[in-house]
């Protein structure tokens, strides 16, 4: 009996301590003067995010839209400070003014090169590697891949032709997931898939799954880095790992002449074997850090080109098709002007062609500034800093995150925001905005790598499906209502749109 007692008085005792530190954690904020919602004492501000009712996306515009004053907003994802930030000068100076004193994300997994992938590679190793594989997305190397692109449109259209029909209801979702999942293979692994490789769409849905174990790093930030966890599960690494083993062999360890990005990574292996850069503990005295291209290290670049490459590409053509099949006005003058640009190029589709349709390119951003793909950007201070313009001191490793869907919805930048307006893409709109209003590619010296490729990649798509097929609202088109265990912004149950050849 008196073992009981003792036993439940000690869960009582522990349970008031720990009410009182979750308390007092939760009082981080206000400690320092920074509004924001009252949190759950378990959960913080992110129960519904955390139990996968809704997106972050969306959490994180109601927060933006309901402080429209701050210029900073406190939250709490389970104990985990999270400062939201609002303010365009605050957001310019993490991002590029005083990057050097947020380079990283916060996403940490165990150190090995399976994990040194640029997305989540921190400090002196994302710097040499980002260094090493910029020059592979500039648009002297990206315009010899846009025969690759155009073979993936071809066999797009192949596809849709050969159902023989005027008018069919499809998911745009999947038309453009299998042309970007083709057009990635093709110019980052040299593989032309007639079929998609079944395994690797079935890793392809694994990727971007928002796993509930994902949320370690708030509860834990260091844990998933000390305990060796890897970035992708073993069997995903492999088969990346298989991949580059064999494009290697195939190719003899030498750039094949294809001018695609496993070329250009061998061009680079083959110049050095190393990648040098940095200090290893930031004294000038000390040796450089050295990165030894292995093809483990290759693998894990290939596997981040692939990831960000396929899905939010894809997700960005469904969004677009489906409001050019809202627009039908929109979607004529795209038209027009992909045929006029055709037309006086004798049909030769090439970098230069691509660049002489502005309006698609205002349409592109458009899609993007309404549905940004990669919602939530996140940094890190490297050390304790002053945040400019708001009077508060950042202990080191801060969580801060942006809501570009907050931003991209703001009247104050974009009038009436719900409408779908290529226009707000002008050049004399554009120079009109603060810089950091548009944000979908991230912004200064780590903003996304293949921001070109995406671009070029979907305007293949376009070109080739616009110019033979338009799109009209299906019987089954409905509102969009996005998934909150993804990710990346996409539609939970595909997309249906009424696809119809044109008569030419
Ligand atoms: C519509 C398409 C795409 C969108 C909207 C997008 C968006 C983004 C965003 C927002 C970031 C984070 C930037 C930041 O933190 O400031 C990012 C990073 C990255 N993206 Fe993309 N991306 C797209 C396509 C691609 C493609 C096609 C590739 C590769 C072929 C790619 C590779 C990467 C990589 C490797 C990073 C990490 C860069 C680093 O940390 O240095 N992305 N992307």
């Amino acid at each position: 009996m008196a073992l009981i007692i003792v036993f439940i008085s000690l869960v009582i005792i522990l349970a008031v301590l720990l009410y009182i530190l979750l308390k007092r954690q939760k009082q981080y904020w206000r400690k320092l003067n920074i509004v924001g919602p009252k949190p759950h004492l378990l959960f913080g501000d992110y129960k519904d995010v955390i139990l996968r009712h809704i997106t972050h996306f969306e959490f994180h515009e109601e927060v933006y839209k309901a402080y429209p004053k701050e210029k900073v907003v406190g939250l709490y994802r389970f104990n985990t400070p999270v400062l939201l930030l609002r303010d365009l000068d605050i957001i310019q100076h993490v991002f590029i003014r005083g990057f050097d004193s947020f380079i990283n994300r916060g996403i940490e997994f165990g150190n090995n090169n399976r994990n040194a992938n640029l997305a989540v590679s921190t400090d002196d190793t994302w710097r040499m590697l980002r260094t090493r594989f910029s020059p592979i997305f500039t648009s002297g190397k990206l315009k010899n891949m846009v025969y690759l692109m155009e073979r993936c449109g071809d066999k797009m259209l192949k596809e849709l032709d050969s159902q023989k029909l005027s008018s069919m209801d499809l998911n745009v979702q999947e038309i453009a997931m299998r042309y970007t999942s083709g057009a990635i293979s093709a110019c980052a692994f040299g593989i032309d898939m007639d079929k998609p490789d079944e395994k690797l769409l079935k890793l392809e849905k694994m990727l971007f799954k928002n796993y509930l174990a994902l949320e370690l790093f708030y509860i834990c930030p260091n844990l998933l880095k000390k305990l060796g966890f890897n970035a992708a599960p073993k069997f995903i690494s492999n088969y990346f790992q298989d991949l580059v083993k064999l494009v290697n062999m195939q190719r003899n360890g030498k750039p094949s002449g294809r001018k695609d990005l496993m070329d250009l990574i061998l061009e680079m292996k083959n110049f050095s074997e190393k990648i040098k850069g940095g200090q290893k503990n930031g004294n000038k005295d000390d040796e450089p850090k050295v990165l030894q291209i292995t093809d483990e290290l290759i693998a894990a670049q290939a596997m981040i080109f692939y990831a960000a490459g396929y899905d939010t590409t894809a997700n960005t053509l469904s969004h677009m098709l489906y409001e050019l099949a809202k627009h039908q006005d929109i979607q004529e003058k795209l038209y027009e002007e992909i045929k006029k640009t055709l037309e006086e190029n004798n049909g030769e589709l090439s970098l230069e062609t691509l660049k002489q349709m502005s309006y698609m390119d205002q349409v592109f951003s458009e899609t993007l500034r309404m549905y940004a793909i990669a919602d939530v950007q996140r940094k890190v201070s490297a050390k304790s800093c002053r945040i400019p313009g708001v009077d508060i001191n950042l202990k080191r490793d801060a969580l801060m995150f942006v809501s570009v869907r907050g931003i991209h919805y703001d009247e104050e930048y974009y009038p009436e925001p719900y409408k779908f307006d290529p226009t707000r893409f002008s050049q004399e709109n554009v120079k009109s905005r603060h810089p950091c209003a548009y944000l979908p590619f991230g912004l200064g010296p780590r903003n996304c790598i293949g921001m070109r490729f995406a671009k070029i990649q979907s305007k293949v798509f376009l070109v080739k499906f616009l110019n033979n097929y338009k799109v009209e609202p299906a019987a089954a088109t409905k509102k969009l209502k996005f998934d909150p265990m993804k990710i990346t912004l996409s539609v939970a149950e595909g997309l249906p749109l009424k696809v119809i050849r044109r008569n030419k």
